[in-house]
């Protein structure tokens, strides 16, 4: 009588050798993927800043974005003293990875972390549109704590520092059709227009309601809607925007722009 040609030992054999093959090839696909990944992430930041600024549609492709980027001029600048500051490489500068460095990030005082991040870089990046020399809008790098997830994106200003020209968001974690509507084209459209710092000492006044903005009251110019079913995520929103644009943020940047300290 032949052996039979199945035995448990091949079973498991052909098994494990199917196992290692496969791992193989998915580990290779995410190894070969990654460059990939990274460059579709960054496309996408691009996309989201250049959304900001008004100067992509949203079904932008790649080569579309790279044009409309080539016109955005990025600086670093120095948080604290609100100026530009060469001694940093741009090229290599990780914004998230100098927050969590002992000297290239710093901690937030509680009373003044109304972003509820803790902990703040001391340089950023900078992005300037205009032409002719003349700075038209300003778009500022913003993240700050929702209900999930810390919440990145941009906030595009008008020259006069004050006025909301756009707001985008690249990257979050809160649930969709709830706090994820900070996506939503018409909510961020909702931004446009409103003033957002005060007039007199340049503080910030933007307020996220809970709620609908009653437009005869006279705050509504720097009053934004609320999400609705999302109190907590639309809190987040105005505690980053207030905490950006306020002194231990971009303030000083603003203010030194205001004096034509930044130009092209
Ligand atoms: C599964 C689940 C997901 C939620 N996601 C969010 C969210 O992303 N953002 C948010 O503000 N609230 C979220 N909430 C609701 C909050 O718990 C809270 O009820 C809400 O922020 C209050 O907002 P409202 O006063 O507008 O209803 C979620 C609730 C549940 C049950």
């Amino acid at each position: 009588m032949s052996k039979p040609k199945d035995s448990i030992a091949k079973t498991i054999g052909v098994a494990a050798a199917l196992c290692i093959v496969c791992s193989i090839m998915v580990s290779m696909a995410a190894v070969m993927l990654k460059p990939l990944q990274v460059e579709n992430q960054k496309l996408d930041i691009k996309k989201n800043l250049l959304a900001a600024a008004g100067l992509v549609k949203s079904g932008a492709t790649k080569v579309e974005i790279e044009q409309a980027f080539a016109n955005v001029k990025t600086i670093l600048i120095n948080l604290d003293q609100g100026q530009e500051d060469q001694s940093v490489d741009l090229a290599t500068f990780d914004q998230v990875k100098a927050a969590k460095d002992a000297t290239l990030g710093k901690l937030i005082d509680a009373k003044t972390d109304v972003a509820k991040i803790k902990r703040r870089e001391r340089h950023s990046k900078v992005y300037l549109v205009g032409s002719n020399g003349q700075v038209e809008l300003i778009v500022l790098p913003i993240y700050g704590k929702g209900l999930w997830s810390t919440m990145y994106g941009f906030i595009a200003l008008a020259p006069d520092t004050k006025t909301v020209r756009g707001f985008s968001f690249y990257q979050h974690g809160e649930t969709p059709g709830l706090g994820g509507e900070i996506d939503n084209k018409k909510w961020q459209a909702s931004w446009i227009g409103k003033i957002a710092l005060d007039g007199g000492n340049f503080g910030p006044i933007i307020r996220v309601l809970k709620g609908k903005v009653n437009s005869a009251s006279p705050q509504a110019a720097s009053q934004v809607d609320g999400l609705s079913g999302a109190t907590l995520t639309s809190r987040g929103v105005e505690g980053m925007v207030r905490y950006w644009l306020g002194k231990d943020g971009f303030g000083p940047f603003l203010a030194n722009f205001r004096q034509g300290g930044i130009t092209l």
